[in-house]
């Protein structure tokens, strides 16, 4: 696995995994858009959107006189998200085959350019800013999120083989991407004479929600990745001890908090 590669890529259940993931953070997507003002007739751009992303929540910003463009590396995400769309009947949404770190897309040509869970699992924050500000025209919006594992627990404690799980994960993640990218959005956006705004958002997960399956889910799609920490045995002996603590009766948790930050370009 090279650092530039996706770490889930060619993933059946990463599909799945990312269109729950999008349901579960369109909430957060449509209060931050509120915050950023009036999207009637804008451009917009969902760079990596895989099998859903914003596709939605950009849609209904933009209106009928707008457009929203996703883009995506991988086929088996664009025929997800082409899926989705055709099914909601969002008319006003275009997908396109595109690398971000090599785009075919005209520069300058979003009002508003979205990037979530691309910096994490990509971890080439500067390469990844420069081409979401070569895509947004002056005076236009950058959109970063991505997630701090900080508040990810699963209640009442103990959860041992779940925190355990996570932890590992963020082994994972801190070899092949940037985990903790979240944290310096702010500072990011500066690097490129942008004074940033920031929100954050923490979902609650009652007993019983799909999301609370996610460090299992991720063990699926990271498991050659776990592999290098611990042998097979340990691992299969971690999932089973994870699934025992979520089956609990009443286990509910909380998610990862979903760090949103916007600038503006320089008119
Ligand atoms: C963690 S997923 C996030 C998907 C979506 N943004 C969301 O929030 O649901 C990362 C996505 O980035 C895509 N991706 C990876 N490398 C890319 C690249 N170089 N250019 C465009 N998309 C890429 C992957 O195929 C995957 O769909």
């Amino acid at each position: 696995m090279t650092q530039n590669q996706y770490l889930l890529a060619g993933q059946a259940s990463e599909l799945d995994r990312l269109q729950l993931q999008s349901r579960v953070w369109e909430p957060a997507g449509r209060r931050l858009l509120a915050e950023i003002g009036e999207g009637d007739g804008a451009r917009v751009l969902d760079v990596g959107c895989g099998a859903m992303g914003w596709l939605r929540v950009l849609s209904e910003w933009v209106g009928p006189n707008g457009e929203v463009v996703g883009t995506d590396i991988d086929d088996g995400m664009l025929s997800a998200a082409d899926q989705f769309v055709s099914t909601e009947g969002l008319r006003n949404v275009a997908l396109i085959k595109d690398d971000l770190f090599a785009s075919d897309l005209d520069a300058e040509s979003f009002d508003l350019v979205h990037a979530r869970f691309q910096m994490a699992p990509l971890g080439r924050a500067d390469a990844q800013m420069e081409s979401y500000l070569r895509l947004v025209r002056p005076g236009g919006i950058v959109v970063l999120e991505d997630l701090d594992p900080g508040s990810w627990h699963f209640n009442p404690p103990p959860t041992p083989a779940l925190d355990e799980l996570i932890a590992r994960l963020g082994d994972v993640f801190e070899r092949w991407g940037d985990p903790y990218v979240s944290r310096r959005q702010l500072e990011l956006f500066r690097d490129y004479g942008i004074e940033a705004n920031v929100r954050a958002d923490v979902e609650a997960l009652p007993p019983g929600h799909p999301y609370l399956r996610l460090p299992l889910q991720f063990a699926t799609g990271l498991e050659a990745g776990l592999l290098t920490f611990m042998d097979q045995e340990k691992l299969d002996q971690l999932r089973n001890e994870a699934e025992n603590e979520l089956e609990q009766p009443g286990r509910w948790g909380t998610t990862f908090t979903l760090v949103q930050s916007w600038g503006q370009r320089a008119a």
